[in-house]
């Protein structure tokens, strides 16, 4: 596995690629490698003859105050994770490498950057929006593989991906879980062992959500309410948001008659926590 940290080296061996007729596959990360990524790594490798993995902490998508600094790094085992899944280049670019002084240019997915986490987070979207933007300029990838766990980023990236015409596949990977349910994460190393347990409490709420829904219920209001109903009586969780909205404009229903989201974000401990679950009666598909 090559490693490369710098920008035009990096373009080099793509186009050198490219050239050669060989598709590339991107996976983008932050690091701290767990099984949800890993598996998004074997999907990005079955579809290309070269694949790529990112691993860059992105300074302008954590907001003030928030785990920038504190995020888990651990570079020597991601590395040899990878080494493992044959990658064949891992991109390692330093802050400076990515954001040179003076950078002034942003990209702003305006409305569907809004709501959920965007409307926590502000300016997280656009710094996502930002660095994926350069990181399909700098990898050159044919196809770029992302989590079904960050719903509304992918949205984003999708949306992204149209609005400025650019030319990159983007796949959807379904969410990757623990064996009680939890969806994998790197921020899940922040819980103690009681906040791990009480964190089962994401999944569940979807899944009795979900039940209701597939024994008819359609409104919005009373999904919600399940779902909110279920994390209410874990203690140790501070809710941050439970949204039933519309799959792909995330935007609020109050019935679902279109493939819909719901989507929660819960604090437990120094942990954020993000799930969500697509309710889609079966025939009229999954939009996500
Ligand atoms: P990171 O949180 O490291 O996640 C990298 C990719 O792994 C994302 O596409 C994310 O959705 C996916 N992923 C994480 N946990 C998953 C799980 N349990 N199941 C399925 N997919 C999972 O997301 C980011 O980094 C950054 O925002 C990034 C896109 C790299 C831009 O900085």
């Amino acid at each position: 596995m090559r490693i490369i940290g710098n920008i035009a080296e990096m373009r080099e061996w793509s186009e050198a690629e490219r050239c050669a007729g060989r598709r590339i596959a991107f996976v983008p990360t932050m690091g701290f490698l767990h099984g949800g990524h890993l598996r998004l790594v074997r999907d990005a490798k079955a579809r290309a003859d070269r694949l790529v993995v990112s691993i860059f902490v992105n300074p302008s998508q954590f907001g003030p105050g928030e785990d920038f600094t504190g995020y888990p790094r651990e570079f020597d085992r991601d590395r040899e994770l990878l080494e493992n899944e044959s990658v064949d280049v891992l991109f390692h670019p330093s802050v400076e490498e990515m954001y040179p002084q003076g950078a002034q240019t942003h990209v702003e997915v305006e409305r569907l950057s809004l709501p959920l986490c965007g409307a926590l987070r502000p300016g997280h979207f656009r710094g996502v929006a930002t660095v994926v933007t350069k990181l399909f300029n700098i990898v050159l990838p044919h196809v770029a593989v992302f989590g079904e766990k960050d719903y509304q980023q992918l949205q984003v990236i999708r949306r992204l991906v149209r609005d400025l015409s650019l030319d990159v596949e983007i796949v959807g990977h379904p969410i990757v879980r623990e064996a009680d349910g939890l969806a994998m994460s790197s921020r899940n190393a922040y819980l103690t062992g009681a906040e791990r347990v009480a964190a089962v409490c994401l999944s569940r709420s979807l899944c009795k959500a979900e039940r209701l829904f597939k024994r008819g219920e359609t409104l919005a209001q009373d999904i919600v309410q399940i779902a909110f109903g279920e994390l209410h009586k874990e203690p140790l969780a501070a809710i941050e948001y439970v949204k039933l909205c519309d799959a792909e404009t995330l935007e609020d229903i109050e019935r679902i008659d279109a493939p819909a989201v719901l989507a929660l974000a819960v604090r437990i401990g120094k942990a954020r926590l993000i799930d969500n679950r697509v309710l889609a009666r079966k025939e009229s598909g999954n939009r996500g």
